[in-house]
């Protein structure tokens, strides 16, 4: 069967990585990825330099994908609010609207979006969300995408599949959006100061139900929809399947850390957090690690991530049914993460 190629739209993204270490792990694919940035890590892909919000720099650097197959899109301009639709639009009409006309063998686009598209930015929403759920009053940057590319499509032999991962869990260093490391480094540095690793958010947040996504089972999920025959133009949610409350949590991340398990005590990780960098510093010479992450990390992430009070629930049965069966235990997630970056010296 001869190769499919595939372009990964943001292959420097948390989610671009798993992707490509998903088809990398399956073989078959030539891979080829577009950022600003070259990779800092380890990779079979060919990337190409581009500034995805220059349409005549996009128009001259992807003339030669010709061959694409497959188009992962997982760029994201200009942080994650889903008000940022101007960027994010122009991210896919300089990157498929470009290939799309002239890769003639084009069979499939698969466009990452995640629980803002049920609305869980905005607060309580309807839960279990389902593929099937209505938008929300836009603005919301994955409705202009979709429609972007579902108009792209009509006529064409190519279809897309939509894909809705909640927050993404794993290991990837250079990533400001990483619920992980977020909990990583503050547990290290509440030990560091010797004080508890309290909860930074609301007694209600502290409760609320989350299903999260692990960064491997979303690239394996993404490749293997590539070429699952029954989903024409469908959309799919794609969460652990395991669920968790911070309050559950919170006691084993302590342990892990070996620190002592706080209370619930909200205050703003942007402020109170974020200014420890030369604490970690120390951290870092002390422990002789290869990479200091500290300064790249989104404190308002966290706060948003540990201020919510609204469940964020997606429900998994379409991707079930249609034959993806992946589960993984959340904490194990967790777990993984926090194991790999302390086996790649990212923490103590
Ligand atoms: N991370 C999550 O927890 C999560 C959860 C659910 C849904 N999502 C959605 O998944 C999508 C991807 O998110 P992510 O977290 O993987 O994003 P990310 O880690 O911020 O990665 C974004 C990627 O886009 C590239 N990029 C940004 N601006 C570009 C430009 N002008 N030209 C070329 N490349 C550009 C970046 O590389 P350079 O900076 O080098 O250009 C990077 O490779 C987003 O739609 C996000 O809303 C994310």
């Amino acid at each position: 069967m001869a190769k499919k190629k595939a372009v990964v739209v943001g292959g420097l993204g948390i989610i671009g990585r798993s992707i490509m270490e998903a088809m990398e792990k399956e073989g078959g694919w030539d891979i080829v990825a577009l950022s600003r940035r070259k990779p800092w890590f380890k990779t079979s892909a060919k990337f190409i330099s581009v500034d995805l919000l220059d349409p005549e720099d996009a128009k001259d650097k992807l003339k030669g994908l010709t061959d694409t197959t497959h188009i992962f899109f997982c760029a994201l301009s200009g942080g994650v609010e889903a008000e940022n639709v101007a960027g994010n639009l122009a991210l896919v009409e300089n990157s498929i609207g470009v290939i799309a006309p002239i890769a003639k063998g084009l069979r499939r686009v698969i466009l990452t979006q995640g629980g803002k598209f049920y609305g869980c930015h905005l607060g309580p929403h309807r839960t279990p969300a389902k593929e099937s759920d209505p938008r929300h009053l836009p603005p919301n940057f994955y409705y202009d995408q979709q429609d972007f590319i579902a108009k792209a499509q009509k006529g064409q032999k190519w279809d897309y599949i939509c894909v809705r991962p909640e927050a993404v869990v794993g290991y990837a260093v250079g990533i400001p959006l990483n619920t992980a490391s977020i909990v990583a480094h503050y547990a290290i540095i509440c030990r560091e100061m010797g004080v508890p690793l309290h909860f930074p958010g609301p007694e209600q947040a502290f409760k609320i139900y989350n299903k999260f996504t692990d960064a491997r089972i979303l690239g394996r999920f993404q490749t293997w929809v590539a070429e699952h025959e029954k989903a024409s133009n469908e959309a799919f949610n794609i969460t652990n399947e395991s669920g968790f409350r911070w309050c559950n949590i919170w006691p084993w991340f302590a342990d892990y850390f070996g620190v002592k398990m706080g209370q619930v005590m909200p205050f703003n990780m942007m402020t109170m957090v974020g200014d420890k960098g030369p604490q970690w510093e120390k951290i870092v010479k002390r422990h002789n690690l290869k990479h200091n992450e500290f300064d790249l990390i989104s404190w308002g992430f966290g706060n948003w991530n540990f201020g919510r009070t609204w469940d964020t629930i997606l429900e998994d049965t379409k991707r079930f049914q249609h034959g993806f069966y992946e589960v993984i235990d959340m904490q194990q997630s967790f777990k993984d993460a926090f194991d790999m970056m302390r086996k790649e010296k990212v923490i103590p």
